[in-house]
């Protein structure tokens, strides 16, 4: 007999063993207690094993667990649909269901391209992405192809089809050494020359995230950029796609990190938060003339997987966003968010602290070995590691990333709790911060 083993994300590493989880906490199997100060990877965003999520789970999954999205509507997907429409920006009231954030931005993308041939006929050569370097929008070859995480994509890079990409505001690290404001937001304008230097005939959508996550670690806009590249979009006829699979749901103190600038996209895409961890999901929410576009048209949506609307990820998402609203969590959010943004501003004062950032309840922290230089740590040094593993040890939970200075080194990490956080969990986190990074430090600058 074969020895079943789970092919696990790293093969160096051991890592614990999760038995339980409860609000805020995750217990290993000695039954010690971590702060979940990431929800995963920003996911758990109204914490763990709420019981009114929990129930309207199972009571899904005793009346219909599936039922096939080609042959049947089910009524849990059309009430989370309800629930998702109440909270989007203008009237993206279409929402196509998915099982995670990559077949969202899948999604998106594919939908960009066939709007256009249904609406401009099959000589549409519209078909080009254009995206940024220091972004991630999923790991299947599609979403690689329209990503600009270097580290994460190089090995399969010759498998897809490129798509071009523009540099993005990394203010800390502005690529043509410009400063906020007197820059007039290149980055924004950056966006504009490469659709003129393409053509805008090729390119279906400007696909970016609203607050860069994962990969530059809450990397928020100037405020004049949404509303910058929302203009420009729309004055080449080009669908502007926000990926909010990180940010969506409340993260930044708003449903949307869009609401921030009052930009209303074609196409959001969402996932993580949507249904918070309880049942894997993702979705996107599109503009009605999209979809008239294609009703009017051929009809369908040339797309489709098997766990499309499916009723337990509808269940899971009704309930989540149900107990979002009910008990105000955007709102928290934006209250705590801005708690932990002052604490963690503090923290700059440490040697191996370069710059704290984010909006709301997600905020990051990029490391650097030269403060004065923005010099970052070599790859080799695993900064982040050393921070991570410090925070674990003292009982908290980050997201870390890695690459963002010049797409091999430079190190960040992100720090968003549940929604439901409250100050004293806030104090928890920067205490254990403050220690983490003090110690950190001592162990990289020696
Ligand atoms: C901004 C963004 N887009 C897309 C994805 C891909 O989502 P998933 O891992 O659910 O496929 C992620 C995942 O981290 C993400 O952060």
């Amino acid at each position: 007999m074969g020895e079943g083993k789970v092919f696990p994300r790293s093969l160096t590493q051991e890592l614990p063993l999760a038995v339980k989880a409860e609000g805020l906490y995750i217990y290993d199997e000695n039954g010690k207690r971590y702060l979940d100060g990431c929800s995963g990877a920003l996911i758990s965003s109204i914490g763990h094993s709420v019981p009114e999520v929990v129930e309207a789970v199972s009571d899904q999954l005793k009346k219909l667990a599936f039922a096939h999205p080609s042959r049947w509507r089910n009524k849990a997907a059309e009430e989370a649909a309800q629930e998702i429409a109440e909270i989007t920006p203008g009237n993206l009231n279409w929402v196509w269901f998915v099982s995670g954030g990559s077949e969202a931005i899948e999604s998106a993308i594919k939908l960009a391209r066939q709007y256009y041939v249904e609406r401009d006929g099959n000589g549409s050569q519209k078909h080009l992405i254009l995206s940024r370097y220091n972004s991630y929008h999923g790991s299947t070859l599609g979403t690689m192809s329209v990503g600009g995480n270097m580290p994460r994509r190089r090995v399969f890079a010759p498998m897809f089809k490129e798509h071009p990409k523009v540099d993005t505001h990394y203010c800390y690290r502005c690529p043509w050494g410009q400063e906020y404001p007197s820059c007039n937001v290149m980055c924004a304008r950056q966006v504009e020359l490469a659709i003129k230097r393409i053509g805008p005939q090729y390119i279906a959508a400007f696909l970016a995230e609203p607050v860069v996550g994962s990969t530059v670690g809450a990397l928020n806009p100037p405020p004049e950029y949404w509303p910058m590249v929302r203009e420009i979009t729309a004055k080449y006829d080009i669908l502007l796609i926000a990926d909010e699979v990180m940010t969506g749901f409340g993260r930044t103190g708003k449903p949307f990190a869009v609401n921030h600038w009052g930009v209303i996209p074609d196409i959001i895409a969402a996932a993580k938060s949507m249904a918070a961890g309880y049942v894997p999901t993702g979705g996107i929410f599109v503009k009605e003339e999209i979809v008239e576009t294609i009703k009017k048209g051929s009809g369908a949506f040339i797309h489709g997987h098997t766990y499309n609307g499916n009723p337990l990820s509808g269940a899971a998402t009704a309930a989540t966003v149900r107990y979002m609203k009910k008990h105000a969590l955007f709102e928290n959010a934006a209250k705590q968010g801005e708690l932990l943004g002052e604490g963690m501003k503090k923290l700059e004062d440490i040697p191996i602290v370069g710059q704290v950032r984010g909006l709301g309840l997600m905020r990051g922290v990029e490391l650097v070995a030269d403060k004065e230089k923005k010099r970052p740590f070599p790859r080799s040094e695993n900064a982040v590691g050393i921070v991570s593993e410090e925070c674990t040890k003292r009982g908290l939970i980050v997201y870390p990333g890695r690459g963002m200075a010049d797409g091999v080194n430079g190190d960040s990490f992100m720090v968003a709790p549940p929604l439901v956080v409250q100050a004293e969990h806030i104090d928890e986190i920067l205490s254990i911060l403050e220690d983490s990074l003090k110690a950190a430090s001592g162990r990289l600058l020696k």
